[in-house]
């Protein structure tokens, strides 16, 4: 008589789900060039962002001040002051009217989530740019100079993602796509300061590879003294 074949092993109960079981919300990302009609999320986002900085009483900007210091019909973008904004959806963006724009192919990624994005200031942020289109952060700087490079580079004035989107992958895109374009231009860096109780975004700019230089010291001339100095034969 033939012995009786053995019982099947127990399977071991599985440690991970699989790939396909775990819930994954797309959010749809671009990053392109702000122009003059993103001026109002502009003036609220340097507004959060001085809030965050602990520095709202030095915050004296207007939306007036930045239509007509960062959208001068004279500032050429990358050459000027120029703000990239990050937008993002849980659709794909439908507009084109940014996608020939002569001085910047918008950037657009989709990027997977596990959760969902609770974003309580959606409506203050919501762009006129069909389905549901929202404004969650911005990068704006401008070109300076290295003569020991001997060539120009960008200076990061403000870098700042809304805190629903944070440690989501946005922050890294945004100065990434300012690295892109100053490789592109054929820059020789770029950089910017930090406060040093910023943990967090010290944290963030070693991650991605960047340099604190401890020895330098931020100098500023403004306000009365900047005036005397402007006053002075
Ligand atoms: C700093 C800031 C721009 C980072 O943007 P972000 O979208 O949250 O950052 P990312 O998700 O792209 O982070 C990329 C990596 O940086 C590091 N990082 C980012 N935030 C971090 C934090 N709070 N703590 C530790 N590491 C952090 C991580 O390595 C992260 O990768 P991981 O999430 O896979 O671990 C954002 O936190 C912010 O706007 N903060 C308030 C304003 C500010 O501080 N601006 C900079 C002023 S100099």
């Amino acid at each position: 008589m033939a012995a009786a074949a053995p019982p099947p092993l127990p399977t071991e109960p599985p440690t991970t789900m699989p790939e396909t079981a775990l819930p994954r919300h797309p959010v749809f990302t671009r990053i392109r060039l702000a122009t003059p009609s993103d001026v109002p999320y502009i003036h609220k986002l340097m507004h959060q962002m001085a809030v965050f900085e602990r520095l709202t009483h030095l915050f004296t900007a207007t939306e007036s001040s930045y239509s007509s210091t960062l959208f001068s019909p004279d500032n050429k973008p990358f050459h000027s002051f120029t703000v990239l904004i990050l937008e993002v959806s849980q659709n794909p963006f439908t507009d084109t009217q940014f996608d020939n724009d002569p001085f910047y192919k918008p950037l657009t990624k989709v990027v997977n989530l596990e959760l969902p994005i609770d974003d309580p200031e959606k409506e203050n942020f919501r762009t006129q740019h069909g389905n549901e289109v929202i404004v969650a952060g911005f990068v704006l700087f401008f070109p300076n100079y290295s003569t020991f490079l001997g060539k120009p580079g960008f200076y990061v004035e403000d870098l700042f993602v809304r805190e629903s989107y944070r440690r989501k992958g946005f922050g890294k895109m945004l100065l990434t796509a300012v690295a892109k374009q100053a490789v592109k231009m054929g820059y020789g860096r770029v950089e910017w300061v930090v406060l040093d109780w910023n943990v967090n975004a010290i944290k963030f700019y070693e991650d991605l590879g960047a340099k604190i230089l401890q020895e330098w010291r931020l100098c500023r001339l403004t306000g009365e003294n900047l005036e005397a100095y402007g006053a002075t034969d």
